[in-house]
């Protein structure tokens, strides 16, 4: 079983707005509100990829309702924690005619200390039944940045294998725990190491850093596939993967259909190659669709054999 946590699980509002301009009003010629926030996207695309998931997080309020029954509506196996507070909406407004996306994100509900701690045990629970965890997206308002890093070190003592995509200081101190992987975008990579990339051999050295901070494997996504630096045996091997951008319909939530399709294809076991073409797949079919990750797995087949797939050599790296 692979468990994603989900702790800003949100109702995801995508409104498609014609000619949205700041300051008119508009009608929305198209919606669609889903369940959504990171894990819970990862958790859709691992169960369209056929993968068995649990989703976890917390919830609160008529909109945590909302999330939990539109996951089950969706046959996604969840159980979050209920929390005082309200679960938050998140807003996207696509206009068909320049593509171009707008996002506005609501705070997140605040969790309380005791609330937090009656998660943990039920992430400690629920971990007794599965070999993968992914924890994605931001912490809420308040809490501690080193949630992640403690729950990675927890889940280990268990034998389970962490993935974590975050930004900021929960991804800071959270890679300081040496969770399996880490598969940050490149912004949120720079952050991690704390300076930016100039070109392609300074994403490369980054890669490099990632691990050295303290993530088992790194992936870096890029809007033309990825850099990742794998395991292979007791190796570890650079990887890079190139797709053609397509056309988006909504580039929402790429990086986590991406990360479930590595997940799906690492937990099918297939080898790194393989795993990177898949996920690079993922995350580009997914943005053919409106809801963040939805994907359709006969197009993830026809779209893998275009994703190019080339080892570097660590001299590449310029060490
Ligand atoms: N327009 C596109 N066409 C094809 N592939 C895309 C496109 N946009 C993104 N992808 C693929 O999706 C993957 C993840 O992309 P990206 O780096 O944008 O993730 P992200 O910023 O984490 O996204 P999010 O946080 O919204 O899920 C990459 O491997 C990239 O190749
Ligand atoms: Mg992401």
């Amino acid at each position: 079983m692979i468990v994603t946590v989900t702790l800003n699980a949100a109702i995801d509002k995508t409104l498609a707005v014609p000619n949205f301009r700041l300051g008119r009003r508009h009608r929305a010629v198209e919606q669609t509100a889903m369940a959504g926030g990171k894990g819970v996207n990862v958790a859709r695309a691992l169960k369209a990829l056929g993968q068995p998931v649990i989703a976890t997080g917390v919830a609160g309020g008529p909109t945590g309702t909302l999330i939990t029954e539109a996951l089950t509506g969706e046959g996604i196996l969840n159980d979050f924690l209920r929390i005082r507070e309200e679960s938050r909406t998140s807003t996207a407004v696509i206009d068909p005619t320049s593509g171009e996306q707008t996002e506005i994100n609501e705070y997140g509900p605040l969790v309380s200390e005791s609330e937090l701690e009656r998660f943990v045990e039920k992430l400690l629970y629920l971990a007794r039944g599965a070999t993968v965890c992914v924890f994605s997206g931001s912490l809420p308002r308040g809490v501690d940045p080193g949630l992640y890093g403690r729950l990675i070190e927890e889940l280990k003592r268990l034998g389970v294998s962490t993935i974590l995509d975050s930004e900021g200081e929960p991804l800071i101190v959270g890679t300081r725990k040496s969770p399996g992987l880490v598969s940050p975008n490149e912004l949120e990579a720079e952050g991690l190491v704390g300076r930016e990339f100039a070109d392609e051999e300074d994403r490369l050295a980054g890669i490099a850093e990632m691990v050295e901070l303290g993530a088992g494997e790194a992936i870096m996504t890029l809007p033309d596939g990825c850099l990742a630096m794998l395991a292979d045996g007791g190796e570890k091997r650079v990887y890079r993967a190139t797709l053609d951008p397509l056309e988006p319909v909504a580039a929402v939530g790429s990086g986590d259909a991406f990360l479930a399709g590595f997940v799906a294809a690492r937990y099918s076991g297939g080898g790194n190659e393989d795993c990177l073409r898949f996920a690079v797949a993922c995350g580009a079919e997914s943005t053919q669709h409106f809801g963040a990750g939805v994907v359709d797995l006969r197009e993830v087949e026809r779209l893998r054999t275009e994703v190019g797939v080339e080892q570097l050599t660590l001299s590449a790296l310029g060490s």
